[in-house]
């Protein structure tokens, strides 16, 4: 027996535990029941109630018209609102600050108030003031949710990686629009980066942990303060958000794994795992199962690699009993080498991320989960590695789909399609409301794409404007591409039904084609996240998208 130390940690039998509630940032509320900074006749007091708290850092937004009356910019001469205000009950802190032009009216601009003796004397408990320009809130671009997270990624930025342990974040003082929705929204967004820039990869799985400077962040508490009209919504959007986080975290983690250990079988773990701890109810077929189905296309991916293939399906029971369910299929290409057709060597590791659709469907089924989301979704992952040997497909094959539809294969590289519509097809069983497929599928998008938005491809209007709102809502974004019948015309094969590859021309679209072929018993879409899904360079990571886009679109839903 080889005792090799590295061999026994690496080998795939070694269960590195998922630990899904270690959380690296924990999110929670305060109502303040009265404050509000809008009203004139309130500010005052909701400023000393908000002073009165202990905390490490009070985080207060501000407009530019606050600003210009304070500094008297506009040639007003008597100072009102709410940095005014601060002022007076600051003992003048601000008004020094001020004249030392730390303080500017442009949107994301960050200034940090440290407590001095003034402040005691004034009962002041708050350690120090953060404050956020929110710029003109007179423009509609300024108050976009765009521009307010260029502000709050900033106000986080200054919180993290110093002495601050804990921040109140007074939610009401970033929005003048008194819309609970809004806030709901901001506040989902706060949790999302802040989760972001807490992420830590082996946090979860001490063994993977490998230098000191993953030691977590020294933030740790985020409180968002509200009033009592906001209250309600805003609960509930910490609740969402940190659900999000956990689900972001997982699919992170997931992505990042090393091949050698992130393999089909601990796919299946990971999901099994979350079983327990969230209500949700998995199942994991191996291959005999996959072969009785009769998924010729998916076992012909598998059929390279020693490490057997699964077959994910997670449930998550939320709405009432036979209402038709969201279904999400991921990719789960644990490592793709492209097989036969194999790839150049150059950052071939990368291809760990081949199963970052799988990784955002279980890290979306974990949120809804944790969220107790009021709608049934169901989560299907076909899983497998793609490797080149003796027993691997070849280019030329010909293999038939449970659809029954047979497909030449004329690249093992286009690996994604082959095991995606075997899937695509075995959730027709569940009279789906709709079905988005989540896939790494193909390096053309990046081509189009680039990093900013994931591909949507889609026939059905509604569900295209739902995914590009949902899109727009968490910052997760997604572009159409077309998905017309003349690029069927590409997959046409001389041998069989289909052929898995249409020429380099619109190779994201003609990927998209070949798996609409598999869908038209219900509403579909396709999510091309290959140049989304992780970042490359010295930044080399999951992103965890595009689990932020799914958790709104799940929300969102009626
Ligand atoms: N997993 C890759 C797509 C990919 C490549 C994602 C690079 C991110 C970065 C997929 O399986 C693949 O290899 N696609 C081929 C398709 C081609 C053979 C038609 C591609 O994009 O080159
Ligand atoms: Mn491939
Ligand atoms: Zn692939």
């Amino acid at each position: 027996m080889d005792k090799h130390p590295e061999l026994t940690f690496f080998s795939p039998q070694i269960d590195l535990k998922i630990l899904p509630y270690i959380m690296t940032i924990q999110f929670s509320t305060k109502i303040f029941s009265q404050a509000d900074l809008q009203s004139p006749k309130l500010l005052k007091s909701s400023l000393k109630s908000l002073l009165a708290i202990s905390t490490d850092c009070l985080v207060l937004g501000y407009s530019k018209a606050d600003f210009d009356s304070f500094s008297g910019t506009k040639g007003a001469k008597v100072k009102t609102g709410v940095l005014a205000e601060l002022d007076l009950l600051l003992g003048g802190s601000l008004g020094h600050v001020s004249t030392l032009g730390d303080l500017d009216g442009k949107q994301a601009s960050v200034c940090i108030l440290r407590a001095e003796k003034s402040w005691s004397a004034n009962a002041v408990k708050a350690k120090r003031i953060l404050l956020l320009g929110m710029g003109d809130l007179q423009s509609s671009a300024d108050k976009s949710l765009l521009a307010y997270s260029k502000v709050a990624r900033a106000g986080l930025k200054a919180l993290s990686g110093g002495a601050i342990e804990n921040a109140l974040w007074f939610a009401p003082s970033f929005t003048l629009s008194k819309a609970s929705e809004t806030i709901a929204q901001e506040v989902r967004l706060t949790i999302q980066y802040a989760g972001d820039q807490a992420y830590r990869f082996g946090v979860r799985q001490p063994a993977m942990k490998f230098k000191a400077k993953d030691n977590a962040d020294t933030f740790k508490h985020l409180v968002f303060g509200g009033n009592d009209a906001t209250a309600k919504e805003l609960k509930l959007a910490v609740e969402q958000g940190s659900a999000m986080v956990e689900g972001m975290n997982l699919a992170k983690d997931l992505g990042n794994l090393p091949p050698n250990i992130c393999t089909p079988t601990y796919l299946g773990k990971t999901a099994q795992s979350l079983a327990k701890k969230a209500a949700l109810k998995v199942e994991v077929l191996g291959l005999k199962q996959i072969e009785a189905l009769g998924m010729g296309s998916f076992l012909s991916v598998a059929k390279g690699s020693e490490t057997p293939p699964q077959f994910i399906v997670m449930r998550h029971q939320g709405g009432k009993v036979g209402e038709a369910p969201i279904v999400l299929v991921g990719k789960g290409i644990t490592f793709d080498t492209g097989g036969i057709s194999l790839k150049p060597g150059e950052a071939m590791d990368e291809m760990k991320y081949d199963m970052c659709g799988a990784a955002s469907v279980i890290g979306t089924m974990y949120s809804a989960a944790l969220m107790k989301l009021k709608k049934n979704v169901i989560g299907v992952v076909p899983t497998c590695e793609n490797m080149p040997s003796g027993k691997a497909t070849r280019p030329g094959d010909i293999v038939k789909s449970m659809s029954g539809q047979t497909i030449e294969i004329l690249n093992t590289d286009a690996e994604g399609r082959l095991i995606l519509c075997d899937a695509l097809t075995y959730v027709e069983r569940f009279k789906p409301k709709a079905v988005i497929d989540v896939a790494t599928l193909t390096g053309a998008c990046i081509i189009a794409l680039g990093h900013v938005h994931s591909g949507v491809f889609s026939d059905d209007e509604a569900l295209v404007n739902d995914l590009t709102k949902a899109g727009h809502d968490s910052l997760d974004t997604v572009w159409r591409l077309p998905l017309d019948a003349a690029y069927h015309e590409q997959l046409k094969s001389n041998f069989a039904d289909v052929a898995n590859i249409g020429g380099r021309p619109a190779g994201s679209v003609t990927a998209a084609c070949f798996l609409s072929r598999f869908t038209e018993k219900y509403k579909w879409a396709h999510l091309d996240i290959a140049g989304t899904a992780w970042k490359s360079g010295a930044a080399k990571g999951s992103t965890g998208r595009p689990v932020p886009l799914l958790v709104n679109y799940l929300l969102e839903q009626k």
